[in-house]
């Protein structure tokens, strides 16, 4: 969607802000023992407090509140009797509907004591994030996002997942454009102020090859190699795109 009046930007701040909210929750939830399926009720409380509801579940049929995806698994993992262990890497991306709004974000996390590969993961996730969320300005081209998000993970030598991609959000969970997270150089579309995008760089350290898992959800790396995920919802602003989501 695109943000033409106050009412929209305050409907928008507010999905964003329990997005950001729930993320909060979680981030201090997550801890060796608990169980994936634990985390999703967690979140399902503070939508239900709200009067929201889970965008997956609603709208694509998902196996539960919110996507839960551990170390090797990319996005779109299923929460259930899974157990947290020291040193696990876990996605959690948080897809709320309120009063006919939807934003998106994603944080990784570690669990307990961090591992040294995933900090550094991590910190290049952040900063293709922070980079591509900085291309977000009006006149840009839209592939100018993707290419911001591909130098960062290039020069750091991690892999880009072609297949998976950000998208427009706001009246639904995925919506025009789509945003790839490397540079596609026919999307020459120039970004119009106000047009609200999910960013979401998907990074990983061994090979960019995915699977399908068997639960037909799960998206993993083919060769088990550790991933990370961050998102934001950001509208598109002269100076930058302006974060919905942030849990900091
Ligand atoms: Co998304």
């Amino acid at each position: 969607m695109s943000i033409d009046t106050p009412e929209e930007l305050a409907a928008m701040r507010r999905v964003g802000a329990l997005v950001a909210h729930t993320l909060r929750v979680l981030r201090a939830a997550v801890r060796p023992g608990i169980t994936t399926g634990a985390l999703d009720e967690l979140a399902q409380k503070e939508f239900a407090r709200a009067g929201a509801s889970s965008g997956p579940a609603d709208l694509v049929g998902f196996p539960g509140c919110i996507c839960i995806s551990v170390n090797e698994e990319v996005v779109h993992g299923v929460p259930g009797a899974r157990v947290l262990r020291e040193g696990d890497l876990v996605s959690l991306d948080v897809t709320p509907l309120l009063d006919g709004f939807c934003a998106d974000a994603a944080i990784t996390v570690h669990v307990g004591r961090p591992r040294a590969e995933a900090v550094r993961l991590l910190g290049v996730a952040d900063e293709c994030l922070r980079a591509a969320v900085r291309a977000a300005v009006p006149g840009a081209a839209l592939n100018t996002i993707g290419g911001a998000t591909e130098r960062v993970a290039d020069r750091a030598g991690v892999s880009v997942y072609e297949e998976l991609t950000g998208h427009g959000v706001g009246r639904s969970m995925h919506e025009e454009p789509t945003v790839p997270n490397v540079f596609v150089p026919r999307l020459r579309r120039k970004l119009q102020d106000g047009l609200v995008l999910a960013i979401e760089p998907m990074i990983g350290l061994g090979s960019d090859e995915l699977e399908l898992r068997d639960d037909g959800w799960t998206i993993a790396t083919a060769d088990g190699s550790l991933s990370a995920h961050v998102e934001h919802t950001v509208v598109v602003r002269r100076g930058g795109g302006q974060i919905l989501t942030s849990a900091a």
